[in-house]
């Protein structure tokens, strides 16, 4: 099995990364996205004791804590997701030739993608394995396969063959996550002319999702979902969104194979954002640590602080045109994890009519991943965000941000964040008056 996924591996590795043209216009870190060197010691990738929640269920599973039950066709994967806390909601379906097992997918059997905030389940009806990428608090994104037919003692196996695709400039240079744009033919082959290589929250709507099925409402903008082949694509110019605000997919293959019907436009919006924002945390930790190492301080982080606190809070994010509504319960189920301030405010809640989210500022502030950035880096991002929160600094890329909603994120991550420094609390009750 190992050598086959190796040939595929090297294959797709040659003719797939390098034909993918950077687009997507704003360049995080002034551009550069250039290879971090994460297998040297001061990251040391690939030796370093992983702590995600993947390695974790690992040895849970290994000392007969828990087991992984095997149930009909979908196998391992109901069990997987209960266990792991992954709403069947989240489900997105992708049925561009663009991964591992590129020979497995079409538009008739498409991938189906799972997350919440730290793990992404990747699963083909059919399939011999399950593919997992993990957050790692310290390392980023970490890869494993499930074997299927493994039935006694199922066990996760790390493999950093998924790196010739999961780090490169399309990851920010570190282990991390994916989601692109092509068009593609009847059968879901791309092409590559076509493409939009980073997809995150600035992707403009009218560029998301070739290659992706879609399913909800979104009025009368357009998307390049649901469109394979080229006469379905010649259609959508005379006649826009004919394969738009779907709510069925049975015309394009056999729903019943999956858990859920649909491929939820709240979860790809959710999933899009977070993606980059967890390749943007891991850079950031590298750059913070590798400068620690190069030159014993870290003064050069600044540049880099205000790319993400830019990303952070969705200063450049698109714009909704029409209003968004999912297919599944994503949108309840997400909102439902909170946490929640005493005015039963969260940074979870959507607002979908022009923006993703009523508070934007990445629910990912609360991650493992944020949460261990080295202490320097994180106390610089908690004092240049609590300056643009208080209206401190009301400038440049930040002041589009209206002043209700500076004061409300602040307000939330206040009551919600226990790791703020102490000025952020003072300042914040004695200026509502509690
Ligand atoms: C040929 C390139 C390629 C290889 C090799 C590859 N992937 Fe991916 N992967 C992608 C692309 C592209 C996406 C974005 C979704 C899509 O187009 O299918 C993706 C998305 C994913 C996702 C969804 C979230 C994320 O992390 O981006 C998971 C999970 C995943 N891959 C797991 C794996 C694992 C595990 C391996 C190795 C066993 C692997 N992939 C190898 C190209 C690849």
């Amino acid at each position: 099995m190992e050598s086959t996924w190796t040939k595929t591996l090297a294959l797709l590795g040659s003719c797939l990364l390098f034909s993918f043209i950077p687009a997507n216009g704003q360049a995080d870190f002034q551009g550069a996205t250039h290879m971090m060197p994460f297998e040297e010691d001061t990251i040391g990738y690939n030796k370093a004791k992983t702590s995600d929640p993947i390695s974790q269920l690992q040895s849970k599973m290994d000392k007969g804590e828990f087991e992984l039950k095997h149930e009909g066709d979908s196998g391992f994967l109901d069990a997987l997701l209960l266990e792991l806390g992954i709403p069947k909601s989240s489900q997105v379906l992708v049925f561009s030739k663009t991964s591992l097992q590129r020979e497995r997918i079409s538009p008739r059997t498409p991938r189906a993608l799972y997350f919440n905030d730290d793990v992404y389940i990747g699963y083909i009806p059919g399939s011999p394995i399950v593919e997992v990428s993990a957050v790692d608090p310290k390392l980023g994104g970490v890869f494993y396969t499930l074997d299927q037919h493994q039935l006694k003692n199922p066990k996760f196996v790390r493999t950093d063959q998924c790196l010739e695709c999961h780090a490169s400039s399309k990851s920010m240079g570190v282990p991390g996550h994916l989601v692109r744009s092509f068009e593609t033919d009847e059968s879901g082959v791309v092409e590559l002319s076509t493409g939009i290589s980073i997809v995150n929250h600035r992707t403009p709507f009218e560029d998301r999702w070739g290659g992706w099925y879609v399913t909800g409402k979104h009025g009368e903008q357009t998307h390049r979902g649901n469109l394979m082949g080229k006469a379905a694509l010649d259609k959508q110019e005379k006649k826009p969104n004919h394969a738009g605000n779907l709510t069925d997919l049975s015309g394009f293959f056999n729903a019943s194979r999956y858990p859920e019907k649909g491929s939820d436009i709240v979860a790809l919006m959710v999933l899009e954002h977070q993606t980059h924002m967890h390749n943007f945390i891991t850079r950031l930790n590298y750059e913070s640590n590798i400068q620690l190492a190069r030159y014993g301080h870290m003064n050069y982080i600044s540049n880099i602080v205000e790319s993400f606190l830019k990303y952070l809070l969705f200063t450049e994010e698109a714009t909704i045109k029409d209003g968004l509504e999912g297919s599944s319960t994503f949108t309840k189920d997400f909102e439902s994890f909170g946490p929640t301030d005493s005015k039963g405010r969260s940074l979870r809640q959507f607002d979908l009519k022009k923006r993703v989210f009523k508070y934007p500022c990445s629910f990912l502030i609360y991650s493992k991943a944020f949460n261990e950035l080295p202490a320097q880096t994180k106390n610089h991002v908690y004092k240049r965000l609590w300056e643009i929160l208080t209206e401190k600094d009301t400038s440049g890329d930040f002041a589009a941000i209206a002043s209700g909603t500076r004061r409300a994120i602040l307000e939330i991550l206040v009551e919600t964040k226990s790791d703020l420094p102490d000025y952020w609390k003072t300042v914040a009750s004695s200026e509502s008056g509690n």
